[in-house]
């Protein structure tokens, strides 16, 4: 034998090595859960969700239209349809009207780019069971066979990874209102599997295996266990052998209970803002409209939040360690609508300048000031800087920082503005930044300073 393994011996090591490589993640919470998120999604801290579907026919009060018509029968929903409709008008009477022909999806990615954000994601299918794709699996209830007659998922998918340098996401919904097989499974109180084996689950490797999702954004567990979904023999596959097991990222949406709990970053609720740091990713995901996902014709401008709103969000989220993903709701026709464009183009005006205290930040030891509210703070450790944006210019421009302990090497930046500020140490109470005077062209909505060598 003289020292050298026998060639057996060496296959079988191989042969071992490559199932160990294979199979690195069993179909268990406690094998999944201990996945690290992949890097980028930390990184780029803002994303844009879009809420497009059927349900934007109608575009009614919210994408939960069909369940709030026919599902709990709510008046001014009931009352919409008797008023506008002919008797006998079925939710499905609105998929051929879905014509989306205006949508031009390099527009869409341009606008998304201007935005700042670094990644998508896109209702492949809502609540409503229509796949914006031509799904084998939702025959007569997709965008190719019925409506535009086009693949809206791919068409994005395409245009998005052309040209930007965003991160393509596909949300998905588990459960389905008025399917048949879901409802059947429900009566048996989820104890037959009709529904996932026929319906969600060969969606979702469709979806992956067609799309090549960066992230999965599951949702609508319909009150059924993970079991019920097999959400982790999906995972297992999608993290051990699915084209983007090694930069695909997930959310927590995977079954009752499962929320806040398991699978990849946290969700918890939506527009969950907790306003202090988490040890574990998460995302806010929320709207530009308060009242809806999808677009509304009857949403009003009092009911959109402002560019200082959507700023301040994004601030507080990412010193606490999260990323926003921030709705827009296209229209049936394949129009973002201008005030959404509006305020997605604000937002990469102001990241354009205040960029460096959002992409690629941690958190810092303090998440919000002591002294002075509404200064929040990240940093980039090994640049040794610490980002403190503050939400309201001081009448007397002085602002005053409770937190950062400045010593001689301590210098103070305001982004978007030439040369150092001049401020005053507080000993260990913190210090005064004296602020310029700025010209009009700074945009308004919150500032940064970037104070290095400071602890
Ligand atoms: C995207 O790039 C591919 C490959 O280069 C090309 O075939 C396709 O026409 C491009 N599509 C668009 C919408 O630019
Ligand atoms: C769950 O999914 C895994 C991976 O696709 C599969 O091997 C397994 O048979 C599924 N289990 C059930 C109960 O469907
Ligand atoms: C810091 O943020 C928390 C959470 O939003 C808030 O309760 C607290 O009042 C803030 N501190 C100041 C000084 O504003």
């Amino acid at each position: 034998m003289d020292g050298a393994l026998p060639l057996q011996v060496v296959f079988l090591l191989l042969l071992g090595a490559q199932l160990g490589a294979g199979a690195k993640y069993e179909p268990t919470w406690e094998s999944l859960d201990a996945r690290p998120i992949p890097d980028w999604f930390d990184d780029v801290k803002f994303g844009i969700f879009i809420h497009w579907g059927v349900f934007s026919v109608p575009s009614f009060g919210s994408e939960w239209f069909w369940w709030y018509w026919q599902g709990a029968k709510l008046k001014p929903y009931v009352d919409f349809m008797t008023k506008n409709y002919p008797p006998g008008f079925r939710y499905e009477n609105f998929g051929p009207q879905f014509t989306a022909e205006f949508y031009d999806p390099q527009q869409w990615a341009n606008t998304l780019k201007a935005s700042g954000a670094k990644y998508v994601v896109l209702t492949s299918k809502h609540h409503e069971g229509y796949t914006l794709w031509g799904s084998k699996f939702s025959w007569n209830w997709n965008s190719v066979d019925v409506g535009s007659k086009r693949d809206l998922v791919g068409e994005l998918a395409e245009a998005i990874r052309n040209t930007t340098d965003l991160h393509f996401g596909l949300y998905h919904s588990l459960f389905e209102w008025f399917n048949p097989l879901f409802l059947f499974d429900k009566s048996n109180s989820f104890k037959t599997r009709t529904f996932p084996n026929s319906k969600s689950l060969p969606e979702l490797y469709e979806l992956v295996m067609q799309y090549k999702p960066e992230i999965l954004w599951s949702d609508g567990d319909g009150d059924a266990p993970d079991t019920y979904w097999n959400s982790t023999g999906f995972l297992a596959w999608l993290y051990n052998e699915s084209p983007v097991r090694d930069n695909v990222v997930t959310n927590d949406r995977w079954g009752y209970g499962s929320i806040c709990k398991h699978g990849g970053y946290y969700t918890c609720s939506d527009r969950y803002n907790p306003g202090h740091l988490l040890p574990h990713k998460w995302e806010n995901c929320m709207t530009i409209d308060k009242r809806s996902w999808g677009y509304r014709r009857n949403a009003l401008i009092s009911e959109m939040l402002t560019i200082e709103d959507l700023v301040q969000e994004l601030v507080e989220t990412v010193s606490c360690g999260g990323n926003l993903l921030l709705n827009i709701g296209p229209t049936h026709d394949g129009r973002i609508p201008v005030v959404f464009e509006e305020r997605l183009r604000q937002m990469g005006k102001w990241l354009e300048v205040n960029g460096a205290a959002i992409y690629s930040t941690k958190p810092w030891r303090a998440q919000n000031d002591s002294l002075t509210s509404g200064v929040w703070y990240t940093c980039k450790p090994k640049e040794q800087a610490v980002f403190a944006v503050f939400l309201k210019w001081p009448a007397n421009r002085n602002i005053v920082l409770g937190e950062p302990k400045a010593s001689e090497l301590t210098e103070v930046y305001l982004l978007g503005y030439d040369g150092q500020l001049e401020w005053i140490a507080l000993g260990d109470k913190g210090m005064v930044v004296i602020l310029p005077r700025l010209g009009p062209a700074t945009p308004s909505w919150g500032w940064t300073l970037k104070i290095s060598n400071v602890n």
